[in-house]
């Protein structure tokens, strides 16, 4: 495979842009080799600036679950650019499309319209801590929560990890009334809560976690988690942003039954567009400004064209319940590359839910991030750059998640599952 091109634009890019590029993780740092630039996408493929086509198990980290290039979508987007990019003023898609949140996610009775997954965060964060008066939040080892100063709080171990700031930059008194706790572990939580229950706003989690490789939440575990919030008076935060709308229409909290008080999502909500969302019980969401103090704010908030493709977005999901085939396509996608590893004889975990999974390259069981932290991550290096050299485009970390969309065909999944044979034997 060449990719002389891409070569050539990622050493431009080094001089220009940070690492050269704008998002960490998509320099190949992990898994080693140089990033391929893109130009274009379509359906489930895309195409390196090179030529090289690749079947795309990335999915943009998550919008993309109807593929690229929707002909939909894009014709919203279009039809929206004509009339205008951004007004700075209110308009009638932004009703249509909180209305369809509000439909659609159970928890959320109110929703504000942010421009990414980090803001929606850091902005139900601050509700939470106005709406409760107390300082104090439990996150959990392994999840993300985008790049707020408050959240990039170390993962660390044993049972109650007072914050560390993970990056350079991060004031420690910005993450002190942050505790760790390691996920699945309702032991943890239980004897957090007895001991600072009072003093904390918030608990905020990805119901299903993503952002270490795909974690169900162990059964119980949510249930759990409602159940001793609610006594404390802890306002519980599902954070959607990737399961929002992939799992089910109604995201995690739908599959699994358990309503949090506010709900953060991204990603697909925005169809391929910058947008975030928060959203929750209407008594706290009324603390945000303008009607309470809570303040927040957006010059792009709402933006038309995120809002069209949004809007467009969510009405395919919903006509076409795609859900049942996202999930065949996922299992088969999972079946099919556990069982490549074990005819070869190399140990993976496969975690799925739904269209989500991640192969972890481990003997044991990974239920949270200590036993994600066991993968051979040059075996799983090893098996990212055999697959990008076929053609199939997997996330450059092992601690990712992989994404089939509906445009994903049955012969995608058979020729995936195939090379992936291939790679695996030679392992
Ligand atoms: C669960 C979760 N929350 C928040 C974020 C941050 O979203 P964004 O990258 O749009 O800021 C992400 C991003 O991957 C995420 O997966």
């Amino acid at each position: 495979m060449h990719i002389d091109r891409s070569l050539k634009l990622f050493s431009q890019a080094k001089n220009l842009i940070p690492g050269g590029v704008n998002s960490p993780v998509r320099a190949f740092k992990s898994v080693g080799g140089s990033p391929v630039f893109i130009e274009r996408g379509a359906g489930s493929r895309m195409y390196d600036v090179d030529g090289n086509s690749y079947i795309d198990f990335v999915c943009s980290w998550g919008p993309l679950i109807l593929g690229h290039a929707h002909p939909r979508i894009v014709k919203a987007i279009r039809m929206a650019a004509e009339k205008g990019t951004t007004f700075g003023a209110s308009t009638e898609a932004e009703v249509i499309l909180a209305q369809m949140i509000v439909d659609a996610v159970l928890s959320v009775e109110m929703v504000r319209l942010v421009n990414s997954g980090t803001e929606a965060v850091m902005s139900a964060i601050r509700l939470a801590r106005g709406y409760t008066g107390r300082d104090k939040i439990i996150k959990f080892e392994g999840c993300y929560h985008g790049h707020s100063d408050g959240l990039l709080a170390k993962a660390g171990s044993g049972v109650a990890t007072l914050g560390i700031p993970d990056s350079a930059g991060v004031p420690k008194n910005l993450t002190a009334d942050t505790i760790t706790l390691p996920y699945n572990d309702i032991a943890a939580i239980r004897e957090t809560l007895s001991a600072y229950g009072n003093e904390i706003a918030c608990v905020i989690l990805e119901p299903i976690a993503g952002n270490m490789g795909v974690i169900p939440p162990k059964p119980g575990f949510l249930e759990e988690l409602r159940r001793l919030t609610e006594e404390k008076g802890v306002l519980l935060i599902f954070d959607e942003v990737i399961s929002g709308f992939r799992v089910a229409y109604g995201g995690a909290q739908e599959l699994y039954g358990v309503t949090p008080d506010l709900t953060t999502l991204g990603k697909i909500i925005g169809g391929g567009l910058p947008m975030g969302a928060y959203g929750g019980r209407r008594d706290i969401m009324e603390c945000v400004a303008p009607v309470g103090p809570v303040y927040q704010a957006g010059t792009l908030s709402g933006n038309p064209l995120a809002v069209a493709a949004g809007i467009e977005m969510l009405k395919i999901l919903k006509e076409s319940n795609v859900y049942a085939d996202l999930d065949k396509k996922g299992e088969a996608l999972a079946q099919g590359l556990a069982s490549a590893a074990k005819e070869s004889g190399i140990a993976v975990q496969s975690n799925r839910i739904g269209s989500m999974m991640t192969m972890f390259f481990t003997e044991t069981e990974v239920t949270d991030y200590t036993t994600a932290k066991n993968s051979d991550i040059s075996r799983y290096a090893k098996f990212f750059s055999g697959m990008l050299d076929r053609g199939f485009y997997f996330a450059p970390s092992q601690f990712e998640a992989a994404f089939v969309s509906t445009a994903h065909s049955d012969q995608d999944i058979a020729d995936t599952i195939a090379a992936a044979e291939e790679i695996l034997a030679a392992m």
